[in-house]
């Protein structure tokens, strides 16, 4: 069968997931609320609306939609300025020569995405010609857990979903992969994405052989 290949973008193919937290802990400081590391996993492939209104519920703060529209607009404008002179030496340990081989072997790539903000960031680093379909969140209405994102991807690729193959570095994202049938691989801490199918430290760890048995199941 026909595989798709469908790639999250931020803490999977490039190193932002650092700067979204960034951005988050300057709001979360200024409102007094306590927001750590462990809280931040909350956030990962969450939407940028839902990401405000957990931290304040974290902070058990009630807030008026003209203050969280301030906040969002905030938060993104922090975020996008980290990534003002990004390029191609962002992108994660392992990632270029997977996406290489993948496109050696004329398999179909997409990018799966909850940000606002993909297409940009593909393009500063160079990526954008690797992905024959981009979904991201201006695409989509239900957030991951929600495998709206990723059905979109493999019908976008012509592919079955139980055809497809998912990186997440995400608890929402592996979710959201193995509701929607998928093969969810995860990329990060096994202790944090136990639920995912496969689970990798980073793509270094991730050999093509493994890739070439994911594309001839
Ligand atoms: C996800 C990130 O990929 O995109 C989240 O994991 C982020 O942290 C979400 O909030 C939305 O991104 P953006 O760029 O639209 O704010
Ligand atoms: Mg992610």
């Amino acid at each position: 069968n026909k595989k798709a290949f469908i790639f999250d973008l931020d803490g999977v193919i490039v190193d932002t997931a650092k700067y979204h937290y960034l951005a988050w802990q300057k709001i979360a400081n200024e409102l007094n609320i306590e927001f750590t590391l462990e809280h931040n996993e909350l956030l990962k492939g969450v939407s940028r609306v839902r990401s405000l209104d957990i931290i304040l519920e974290l902070g058990k703060v009630e807030a008026a939609q003209e203050d969280k529209d301030r906040w969002l607009v905030q938060k993104n404008e922090d975020y996008l300025s980290y990534l003002v002179d990004m390029d191609e030496s962002e992108i994660l340990p392992g990632v270029f020569t997977i996406l290489k081989f993948l496109k050696e072997n004329k398999q179909p790539i997409a990018l799966g995405s909850a940000s606002k903000n993909a297409r940009p960031i593909l393009e500063k680093t160079g990526l954008l010609p690797y992905f024959d379909a981009i979904v991201d969140g201006n695409d989509v209405s239900n957030a991951k857990p929600d495998p709206e994102v990723f059905l979109i991807a493999a019908k976008l690729l012509n592919t079955k979903p139980e055809d497809a193959i998912v990186f997440e570095d995400s608890v929402a994202g592996v979710q959201a992969a193995n509701i929607g049938n998928m093969t969810s691989v995860g990329i990060g801490e096994a202790a944090i994405l136990h639920e995912a199918k496969y689970i990798f430290e980073d793509f270094t760890e991730i050999d093509t052989n493994f890739i070439k048995e994911l594309i001839n199941n």
